[in-house]
């Protein structure tokens, strides 16, 4: 395995990527990062992840999330993306535009769970650790001891009715005003019934609200310790290039 290695972390507004130190789990250099194209189609976002490559010269295998299942290497799910991603070969895809190197594609919240158990929040936890993101959805990631259980879609679980990502993504509280106070009770009621089936020893929050940790983790009433994700805007990159590197893929 190399000590470095290149993650490209596709985004709803952004796609980034950077070299990372796989030892430490830090970027070498600086981070590129470039509009996500829109119409979102397999083909543009793939041409944005080759032009990123190019412009850091890397010419190694490189990882890459999507915010969609990923079997095999292809995605299976398109929730918050262009729908023609549902069924597209990724892996050949960015191959491809990649001039045939070897890629790894995974989902994004798998790639922080992995980059927040190695390097993060989660580092020497010795427990079952969720990690969620909170942006558009909720991603979700399940690790036991640096063990990942690929393609979780906690985000997606009815939750007193509602799926847990339309009553508590950090979008949610923006498009329907609430203060922190009244989305930490949203939160609560999901991670609850999370715990209650899952049973983890830790949550690890992500996504950009996690930034504001203070505003909203001590309101929360469920049992579990919740604690904001280490990482931050790095974990996709930094989990994708790990998974590269060691060939953790789903
Ligand atoms: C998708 C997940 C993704 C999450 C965060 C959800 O809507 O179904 O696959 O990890 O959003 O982007």
């Amino acid at each position: 395995m190399g000590t470095r290695g290149f993650g490209v972390d596709v985004g709803g507004s952004g796609i980034k990527g950077a070299a990372v130190d796989l030892e430490t789990g830090e970027l070498i250099g600086d981070r590129l990062k470039i509009e996500t194209p829109h119409p979102a189609t397999p083909e543009a976002i793939a041409a944005t992840v080759a032009e990123i490559v190019r412009l850091a010269e890397w010419k190694d295998p490189v990882g890459i999330t999507l915010p969609s299942v990923v079997t095999s290497g292809i995605a299976r799910t398109a929730a918050n993306i262009d729908r023609s991603w549902i069924g597209t070969d990724a892996r050949r895809l960015f191959s491809t535009a990649l001039g045939g190197r070897t890629v790894t594609v995974l989902n994004d919240a798998d790639a922080a769970g992995l980059a927040e158990d190695r390097y993060g929040a989660g580092k020497g936890v010795d427990g079952v650790v969720i990690l969620l993101t909170f942006g558009t959805g909720i991603g979700s990631a399940i690790l036991h001891r640096g063990s990942l259980l690929p393609n979780t879609e906690f985000g997606h679980m009815e939750v007193d009715g509602m799926e847990a990502e339309h009553r508590a993504a950090s979008s949610v509280k923006d498009t329907r005003g609430l203060s922190y106070k009244e989305w930490a009770e949203e939160v609560s009621r999901v991670l609850t019934r999370f715990e209650d089936l899952l049973w983890p020893d830790l949550f690890i929050a992500g996504g950009g609200i996690s930034r504001k940790h203070e505003k909203w983790i001590p309101r929360l009433t469920n049992r579990t310790p919740v604690v904001p994700a280490a990482l931050l805007n790095t974990a996709g990159i930094v989990g994708a290039a790990w998974a590269a590197e060691s060939g953790i893929a789903p």
